[in-house]
C-alpha cells in the first residue's frame, strides 16, 4: 500500500471533463462557449466534483475541434475573450475548483504562425520547428496518419519542394522537440497558463513527442500497428523531464498525460514520483478492448467479456500499488458514452447500468474522471447518415471507403458505436428547445432522449434519478478514504456477469458488487468474512439480499458493502 501521509490533491480529487462547443451556448450560435461554463459553474459544483478538465479553448480553425492550436495564448473567438476566461478561473477559485487545461504540443495547426513561417523557404528561422522531409531525398519512409485520407503522414509542400510530417490531419503539422528553441516555446507557454492560476494540464498524445529524425524505415516489429513506435520516441523521458524541471516542479500542478502506446510495462517510467516526469496517464487498454486488434476505431466482432474488462482494471491497480497512481476513465470525447458501452443504454437497463458505472468509477484506486453528462447518463446519439456527423475522423474513413468502394452501410452501423460524435452531442439541460443548451440550431443535433428524462432538470426534480445517485456516490467516495487509497482485491475473475472486488484500509474494508448482465445473477464469495456486511449504498431495493454465502443481483445491480 502507498504511504497516504504524502497524499495530492489530485489524487483525492474528482476531475469532470468539459467540451466546450458542447456544453453551454449563451451567444446563441448553436455552440457552447467560456460564458455558458461559468453560467453552470454552480451545478458542476453541486456536483461534488473538484477539478474540471476543459478541452481545448485556444484560437484554432477548428479542423480537429480545438486540436490545431494556431495560437496558444489566445482563446477561440467562438468561445469567448480572455476576459472570459480570466472570470471563468476566478468563478473557480470562489468555488474551490481546480483548472486543468488541455496541452496540445506534439502539433500546431497549418495555420500557426509559427507554421506558416516555416513553409515559406528552407532558411527561414522556424523551418526547424518542424519536420521537413526534402524532395530530392525520394518519397519519405511511410508514417501513417490518424486523419489523412491517403493514409499518409507525410504531405507534400509545393512551396519548398518538401514534406512535412503530420501524424494527425493535414492541418496538424507536428512539432520538431528536437529544438531546443520549441521547447523553450512550449515551457513558456505553460509558464504563462500557470501564471495565470490554471491547476494543471491534460496533455495531447504526449507519448508522441519524439521521434527519430532520421526517419528510418518503420522497424518491422511494428508492421500494421505504428502507435508502440509512435511512442518509443528515443528522447521521450528526457523531454518530459526536462518540462517537469523547469516548469512543473515550481508549481502545484497537476499533469495527466494521454498515453496512447504506453503499457503496464513502461507505466512507471511515466509516473513514480522519483523519476520526475508526470503525475497520472491515461491509458488505452480499456478503449481497445472491443476493437479489433491494432484498429481503434474498428468494433470487435465478437462481444466483450466481463473476465476482459477486470482483467484490464486489476492489471493497471497493481502497478501503480506501490508507486505512481491512477486514472480511471470510461469515456471521453473520443470514445463513445459510457452507459451505450459499457452498460446497457436501453430503457430497461439504463438506470441501472448508469449508475452502477459510477459507483464502479468512484471505488476504484486513481483518479475518477467523469465527462459531462456522464452524471446524467447521456448515450450514444447513434447517427445513420453521414451528413449528421461532423468529426473529421468520421469524415475521413468514410471517404477512403469511399474511395476503395468498400462497404458504407457497414461503415455506417460501426460509427453508431465507435464514432467520436456519440460523445460530443450537447449538454442535456432541460426539456426545451435544443434541450436548454442553446436556443438556435446546435453544431451538432441533440440527442433526442432529452425529452424522456435524460435531462438535468427532470433529474434535479427526482430523487431516484441518475443524478442524485451520482452525487450520493462521489459523497460515499469522499467519506471513505479506503475506496480511495485502499488495496483492491479482485474476486471471482472468471465470473462472467459480475464484478466483486474490496477495498480494505488499515480497519476499513468494503466489498463492491456490481453486476454487468442483463439478467438476475448469483455469485458465491465464500472467501468474505459478512457477517456483519451492511449495504452502505445500493441502485436496487433488494440489496440487502444474501443467503449464506451467496449474493443474487438484480441486473446491472451495484451495492457496496461495509465489511468492517
Ligand atoms: C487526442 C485528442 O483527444 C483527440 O481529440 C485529437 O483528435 C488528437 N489527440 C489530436 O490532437
Amino acid at each position: 500500500m502507498q504511504q497516504i501521509t504524502d497524499r495530492k490533491w489530485w489524487q483525492e480529487g474528482i476531475v469532470y471533463q468539459i467540451y466546450p462547443r458542447s456544453f453551454q451556448d449563451t451567444t446563441q450560435n448553436g455552440i457552447g462557449d467560456l460564458q455558458g461554463v461559468i453560467k453552470r459553474l454552480d451545478y458542476i459544483k453541486s456536483l461534488g466534483v473538484d477539478i474540471i478538465w476543459l478541452n481545448p479553448v485556444y484560437e484554432s480553425p477548428n479542423d480537429d475541434n480545438g486540436y490545431d492550436i494556431s495560437d496558444y495564448r489566445k482563446i477561440m473567438p467562438e468561445f469567448g475573450t480572455m476576459a472570459d476566461f480570466d472570470l471563468l478561473l476566478q468563478g473557480m477559485k470562489e468555488r474551490g475548483l481546480k483548472l486543468v487545461m488541455d496541452l496540445v504540443v506534439n502539433h500546431t495547426s497549418d495555420e500557426h504562425q509559427w507554421f506558416e513561417a516555416s513553409r515559406q523557404s528552407r532558411d527561414n528561422p522556424y523551418r526547424d520547428y518542424y519536420h521537413w522531409w526534402p524532395a530530392e531525398k525520394g518519397t519519405p519512409p511511410k508514417r501513417w496518419s490518424y486523419f489523412d485520407v491517403d493514409g499518409t503522414a507525410w504531405k507534400y509542400d509545393e512551396k519548398t519542394d518538401a514534406y512535412y510530417l503530420h501524424y494527425f490531419s493535414v492541418k496538424q503539422p507536428d512539432l520538431n522537440w528536437e529544438n531546443p528553441k520549441v521547447r523553450e516555446e512550449i515551457q513558456d507557454i505553460m509558464k504563462f497558463w500557470f501564471d495565470k492560476g490554471v491547476d494543471g494540464f491534460r496533455m495531447d498524445v504526449i507519448s508522441f513527442i519524439s521521434k527519430d529524425t532520421d526517419f528510418p524505415e518503420l522497424p518491422k516489429k511494428y508492421e500494421g500497428d505504428f502507435v508502440p513506435f509512435y511512442s518509443e520516441g528515443p528522447k521521450l523521458h528526457e523531454y518530459l523531464n526536462e518540462l517537469h524541471q523547469k516548469v512543473l516542479s515550481k508549481y502545484d500542478v497537476m499533469t495527466v498525460g494521454e498515453a496512447p502506446g504506453i503499457g503496464l510495462d513502461k507505466a512507471l517510467d511515466f509516473v513514480d514520483a522519483e523519476r520526475g516526469e508526470l503525475n497520472m496517464f491515461f491509458h488505452f487498454d480499456l478503449m481497445s478492448l472491443d476493437r479489433e486488434a491494432n484498429e481503434v476505431f474498428l468494433m470487435r466482432k465478437s462481444p466483450w467479456k466481463l473476465s476482459e474488462f477486470k482483467k484490464v482494471h486489476s492489471a493497471w491497480d497493481k502497478v501503480f500499488a506501490e508507486k505512481g497512481w491512477g486514472s480511471m476513465y470510461l469515456n471521453n470525447h473520443d470514445f463513445p458514452r459510457s452507459v451505450s458501452r459499457w452498460g446497457n443504454d436501453s430503457v430497461s437497463h439504463w438506470y441501472n447500468s448508469a449508475t452502477m458505472l459510477h459507483t464502479f468509477l468512484l471505488t476504484m484506486r486513481g483518479t475518477p474522471y467523469f465527462y459531462y453528462g456522464e452524471e446524467i447518463g447521456m448515450t450514444n446519439i447513434k447517427f445513420d447518415a453521414i451528413s449528421e456527423y461532423r468529426d473529421i475522423n468520421t469524415i475521413n474513413r468514410y471517404e477512403i471507403i469511399q474511395k476503395e468502394g468498400g462497404d458504407l452501410d457497414a461503415f455506417i452501423e460501426n460509427e453508431k458505436s465507435a464514432s467520436r460524435d456519440n460523445a460530443r452531442t450537447p449538454m442535456q439541460w432541460d426539456a426545451t428547445a435544443h434541450s436548454g443548451f442553446s436556443k438556435e440550431r446546435p453544431w451538432l443535433k441533440v440527442n433526442d432522449n432529452y425529452q424522456e428524462g435524460i435531462n438535468v432538470a427532470a433529474q434535479e426534480a427526482d430523487r431516484l434519478s441518475v443524478l442524485h445517485y451520482f452525487r450520493k456516490m462521489v459523497q460515499v467516495r469522499k467519506s471513505n478514504p479506503a475506496l480511495i487509497h485502499g488495496d483492491y482485491e479482485l474476486l471471482r475473475p472468471e465470473h462472467e456477469e459480475i464484478y466483486a472486488y474490496t477495498r480494505t484500509l488499515g480497519q476499513d474494508r468494503f466489498l463492491v458488487l456490481l453486476s454487468f448482465s442483463t439478467e438476475r445473477a448469483k455469485i458465491n464469495l465464500d472467501m468474505v468474512a459478512f457477517d456483519t456486511a451492511t449495504a452502505i449504498i445500493s441502485n436496487a431495493s433488494e440489496a440487502e439480499q444474501h443467503q449464506g454465502k451467496t449474493f443474487e443481483l438484480v441486473p446491472y445491480q451495484a451495492t457496496v458493502y461495509r465489511l468492517r
